[in-house]
Parts: C-alpha cells; structure tokens; sequence
C-alpha cells in the first residue's frame, strides 16, 4: 500500500507493507517524520488523515490525549493503513540525512540476563544481522505475547553491531517488565524496529559534553561515553556526567562509569533519597557522590561552567523536564544545545 505524506513544506510517497505502522513506514523509506517516543506516549508524531482508512492498533495510547480524532487526526506510531492513504503533517519534514543510519526492522535472540540491581536489568540480545546505529539513540522492542513495542535505549557502541545491550528498569505489572522479570526471557526471539532517536553524539560535535540521567536513562549516556572515549574525545573536551538514583541500592554501573573516567571527564552520582554514605567513596574512588536530585546537584556543580556545551538527558519525564527547565532558564543554553529522551 502506498502513502502519500503533504508536509508544510513538501510531499512524500512511501509504501507501507500490510499491518506496519505509518511512522515506521516512513523512517525506513528516510522521510524525517516527527516522532520523539515512537511508542505511543507523546502525541509527537501526530498526523491528519486526508483520504483512505487506516487501523489504530492502540486507541487506548496516551498520546490520543493530545490528538482530535474527531477531525481525523491520528498517531502514526500506532496506526496501519488498511487501503491506500493520503495524509498531511502540520511541520517542516526533510528527508533523513545522508549520513544518518538508515532505520529498518531487526530480529535478535536475547542472550545473557543479568540482574543490576533489585529492579534494574541488563538483557544482551545477539542479532540475526548486524546494524549501524549512533551512540545515544534507541529500539523499538517487541517481546513475545507482549502487545505493542517499547523502545529501549542501546547502552553499548560498537560499528557495526553485531548485539545490542539494554537496561530495563522494572515497572511493576508493565507487559515488557513483567515478561522480562518472570524469567522467560533468556533464548527468546526479539522483533526490532530502529535506530531510532535525535539525542545522538558524534565526535565531530566538538563541544563539552554535559549528560543528566536519572535511573536507567544512564544506557543512552554509556553509549555516548563508549563512543567518547574510543575516539579520545575528553582529550580536547570536557564532560560532566551526573546519574541519579534514590539510594545506593538502586545504582548500577559504578564499576564500568569509573572505568571511563578521565582527566577531563567528571562523574558524579546524585543520591535523592539518602546522604552519601561514607562506604560510596571508599568503593569508588574516581566517582563524585552527592545528596539531591539530579537536576539540582547538576545546576549546583555546573553554575558558570556552560560553554560551548551540549547537553543529553534521559530518565522519567518529570527528571528530564526538571533539568530542561534548569538547562534553559538558569543556564541558559538555546534548545539546539540539548537532546533528551523521555522514558514515558
Ligand atoms: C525513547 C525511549 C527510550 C527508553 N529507554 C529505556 C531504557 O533504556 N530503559 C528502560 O528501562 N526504559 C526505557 N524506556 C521506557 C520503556 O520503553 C518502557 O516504557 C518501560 O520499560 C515500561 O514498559 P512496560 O512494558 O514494563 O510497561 P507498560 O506500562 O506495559 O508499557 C509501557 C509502554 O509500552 C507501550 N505500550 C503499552 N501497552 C501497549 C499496547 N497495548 N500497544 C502498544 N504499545 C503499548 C507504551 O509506549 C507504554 O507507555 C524508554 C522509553 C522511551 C520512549
Ligand atoms: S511518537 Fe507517536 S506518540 Fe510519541
């Protein structure tokens, strides 16, 4: 089936194979569609149905908040063409860059699962193919018997791939958690659609790296730091990374992050819900550890220390909207200069 895509500025036509949702459609066939959640959540990829019908897989999806389906406006995230469709998006869309690695659909076999902490675990998963992605973005995951895809961000860096690995931070009676923590997982056939995301590093940026991440929104930030240092990148730039986590029970890879530590890069680890104790720093040495939210110890250690930054963030919404709003209005940086992933 065939879509015909009127941006603002210009059309698309793209086919779409029986049952596939429109945005994936799309990004395969390189059109740079709007999306930030590709899952669902975030009403982002919001489109108008002109002409055709289409099959919305999820109409229960919490991005429907923010659409008028009355007015024929749908998430093309979740919704398939049934016939022919014609659309229109309401913002500039270009196709992707060149450069850009190209999204398509994956499968992989689940490897080792490793537990991080009582809620937190690292799942391996060996591809049937490899791929290209950037440090920084994420998957579309589809787990068996689970309805509907989660995206999951890679934490490793490798070019090409040959497996991906994921954090997963347990949502109690979530389908993808539920599944992953009942132990069935290991062996299992995975269906991946990515790479997807925007809050991508590339180590042609030549800027200060700034990284705030709350829980399992440090996955993006070990890939970028991966990629960083392959490419002795805080040889000529600095980087301040801050983790947050609520206790020292609920931190994960403090071994691998003082692994990466260097001269010009500094981390430290925000404690929300304890004072530091003092066993942190005896443990991990090359770690900084302090007490507060992670936003909030950011700006305190970050004050007059803004220029020339790029700043990533990932974590629950809230998190990630509490350091934009530290990013933009104490710092002062223009939202060119900061990437994020929400984990809705
Ligand atoms: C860009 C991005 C990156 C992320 N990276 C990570 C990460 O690295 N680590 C991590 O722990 N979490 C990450 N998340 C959050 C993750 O995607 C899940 O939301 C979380 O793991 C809870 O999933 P669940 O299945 O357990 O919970 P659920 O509540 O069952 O599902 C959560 C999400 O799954 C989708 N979903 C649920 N039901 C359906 C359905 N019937 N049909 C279609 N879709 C459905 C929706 O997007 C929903 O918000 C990320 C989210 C985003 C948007
Ligand atoms: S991209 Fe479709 S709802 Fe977020």
């Amino acid at each position: 089936m065939r879509v015909q895509l009127n941006a603002r500025n210009r059309a698309f036509h793209f086919e779409v194979e029986h049952g596939e949702k429109v945005l994936y459609a799309g990004l395969r066939a390189q059109a740079g569609l709007p999306y930030e959640c590709a899952t669902g959540t975030c009403g982002t990829c919001k489109a108008k149905l002109i002409d055709g019908r289409i099959d919305d897989a999820w109409p229960e999806a919490p991005g429907r908040k923010l659409i008028k389906p009355e007015r024929g406006e749908f998430l093309m995230c979740q919704c398939a063409a049934q016939t022919d469709v014609s659309i229109e998006v309401a913002s500039f869309v270009y196709p992707a860059d060149p450069g850009a690695c190209r999204v398509g659909t994956l499968a992989g076999k689940v490897g080792a699962v490793r537990a991080l902490t009582h809620d937190v675990t690292s799942i391996d998963v060996a591809l049937d193919a490899p791929c290209e992605f950037d440090a920084g973005q994420f998957m579309a995951v589809n787990a068996p018997g689970v309805r509907g895809m989660r995206g999951y961000s890679m934490v490793n860096f490798e070019r090409p791939a040959r497996r991906l690995e994921f954090v997963v931070k347990k949502k109690p009676g979530g389908g993808f958690s539920e599944w992953l923590f009942s132990g069935k997982a290991e062996g299992a056939r995975l269906e991946l659609l990515g790479p997807l995301g925007k809050a991508t590093f590339y180590p042609e940026l030549a800027k200060n790296l700034l990284c705030i991440a709350g829980g399992s929104g440090i996955a993006g930030m070990m890939s970028i730091l991966s990629r960083a240092c392959q490419e002795s990148y805080f040889d000529r730039h600095q980087g301040d990374v801050f983790f947050g986590v609520r206790t020292m029970r609920d931190a994960f890879f403090l071994k691998e992050l003082s692994d990466l530590k260097r001269d010009r890069l500094a981390i430290t680890v925000a404690l929300s819900e304890e004072d530091v104790p003092a066993s942190a720093a005896s443990g991990f040495p090359l770690l900084r550890f302090e007490r507060g939210l992670v936003h909030e110890v950011a700006k305190r250690e970050m004050a007059g220390k803004y220029q020339n930054v790029r700043a990533y963030l990932a974590g629950p919404p809230p998190a990630v909207d509490a350091a934009i709003r530290v990013l933009l209005l104490e710092a002062k940086l223009t939202a060119d200069c900061i990437r994020y992933d929400k984990f809705s």
